[in-house]
């Protein structure tokens, strides 16, 4: 019997179309023998067609308008690499509700609008949607969640899932590179999303924690509502003092059951080097998961660039391609309840605390900020104060038992208003071994 060959198209050639079709050409014969599925690239679309050298296929596979693909009754599965909210998400719907498979790794566009692009699915009869490519680069963690883990209770995601943040923190920590030329850095070897202020301010993980909450906790989660702080706050200084206290500094997003509802968050944090999550160095990605009955587990891999993000694609159009041939509608079932989950009140999240403040170096000082921080029930456990004094004032640096955020917030801010604390006190969210 004649093989069935199944059709796809990719819309955007740019730095990871361009990837995925290199990569699915390169492997194709690997990817029949193992799939038994036979796959082709039909047309690649995009306004701009720039790199179409890069890519093996004749000038008739090229074409300009996505509508040659979305609307090509030859083509069932379309893949959607041209990012942003705007012309994708109206081909995505497009195509879904033409009764294709849809391939996107544009987690801005499922975390902002994955409601509305499910219910399109929801609607077509065989339409069905695929986002592997959206988190963690290279790494399966999606279809971790949705199939190696099905059988658990997920309690925590605690994951680094923005290479670009991950690369500048071990520059600046490893060869001492301010941030500026860390970032730089970054962009170069093609990390950074078009806005780099997406990776460094937290937005990137924040569309990947809410897409990851979201298939672990069976619940949507607005990600605007999700606490956002990057790291353009964080110094050298602060690295190197962390440091010497046993830690790093990463940018972490985690989504987890507290005692107060859902926690979700972005936020840079101490991580204990016992941690597993503290070995994750450069662009990688790392996602540590700790559900019931599996216990605590760690995918790891590198999070972004062509050739990683390509592979989750090419991935999902396996799984598509597999759907169609040997299954009749529609495999994929997120099973995700309409309402948005709310989130647990930031005040009421409970940490260890690294404190910094600028202080006169002179007696008494530290011992109105114990004062401060006793009468709002937070206890020090590592006080430090180096000899590195600028002048009048000099770093000192605590850390704290477990506190209540809403107490530290306080704290901080009475410490602010005496004279002989200058400036802002650096507030960072410590992570020890025991939150593994
Ligand atoms: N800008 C992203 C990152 C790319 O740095 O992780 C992958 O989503």
């Amino acid at each position: 019997m004649a093989e069935k060959v199944i059709q796809f198209g990719i819309i955007g050639l740019g730095y990871i179309g361009t990837g995925v079709a290199k990569n699915f050409l390169n492997h194709q014969n690997l990817i029949r023998s193992r799939s038994g599925v036979g796959i082709v690239l039909k047309k690649v679309a995009d306004v701009n067609l720039c790199n179409r050298e890069k890519v093996p296929l004749g000038n008739e596979c090229f074409v300009e308008d996505a509508k040659q693909i979305i609307d090509d009754p030859e083509i069932p599965i379309v893949v959607e690499l041209i990012g942003g909210t705007g012309v994708a998400k109206d081909f995505i719907i497009k195509a879904l509700l033409n009764g294709k498979k849809v391939v996107t790794a544009n987690k801005a566009l499922i975390a902002e609008y994955g409601k509305e692009i499910m219910a399109a699915m929801e609607k077509s009869k065989s339409g069905e949607l695929f986002f592997e490519g959206s988190v963690g680069g290279g790494i399966p963690v999606i279809k971790v969640l949705r199939e190696g883990f099905i059988g658990n209770e997920i309690k925590d995601i605690t994951a680094i899932i923005n290479g670009t943040s991950n690369y500048i923190l071990s520059d600046m920590e490893k060869n001492g590179v301010p941030f500026e030329r860390a970032l730089k850095s970054a962009q170069k070897k093609g990390f950074a999303e078009a806005d780099p202020t997406f990776d460094v301010e937290g937005t990137d993980s924040a569309h990947k924690i809410a897409i990851l909450g979201a298939l672990a906790f069976g619940t949507w989660i607005d990600y605007k509502k999700i606490y956002v702080e990057g790291i353009a706050g964080i110094t050298n200084q602060d690295i190197l003092y962390a440091r010497r206290l046993g830690y790093k500094i990463k940018l972490l997003a985690i989504a987890r059951k507290g005692g107060e509802g859902l926690e979700v968050r972005v936020n840079p944090a101490l991580l204990d080097l016992h941690h597993p999550l503290s070995a994750v160095d450069g662009a990688y990605n790392a996602v540590h998961i700790k559900g019931f009955p599996v216990g605590s587990s760690m995918l790891y891999g590198m999070g972004a660039g062509e050739d990683p993000t390509s592979s989750a694609i090419i991935s999902d159009i396996v799984d598509a391609a597999q759907s169609i041939s040997f299954s009749s509608g529609r495999k994929q079932v997120y099973s995700l309840s309409d309402h948005d989950i709310v989130l647990a009140d930031k005040m009421s999240w409970q940490s260890r605390y690294y404190l910094r403040i600028q202080a006169d170096d002179k007696p008494g000082v530290l011992a109105k900020v114990a004062g401060i921080l006793g009468e709002n029930n937070i206890s020090l456990s590592t006080v430090l104060q180096l000899d590195e004094s600028t002048g009048r004032t000099v770093p000192v640096i605590m850390l704290t038992h477990m506190a209540v955020e809403k107490d530290v917030v306080n704290a901080c801010s009475s410490m602010e208003k005496i004279d002989c604390i200058k400036g802002k006190v650096m507030i960072i969210r410590v992570l020890t071994e025991n939150d593994k």
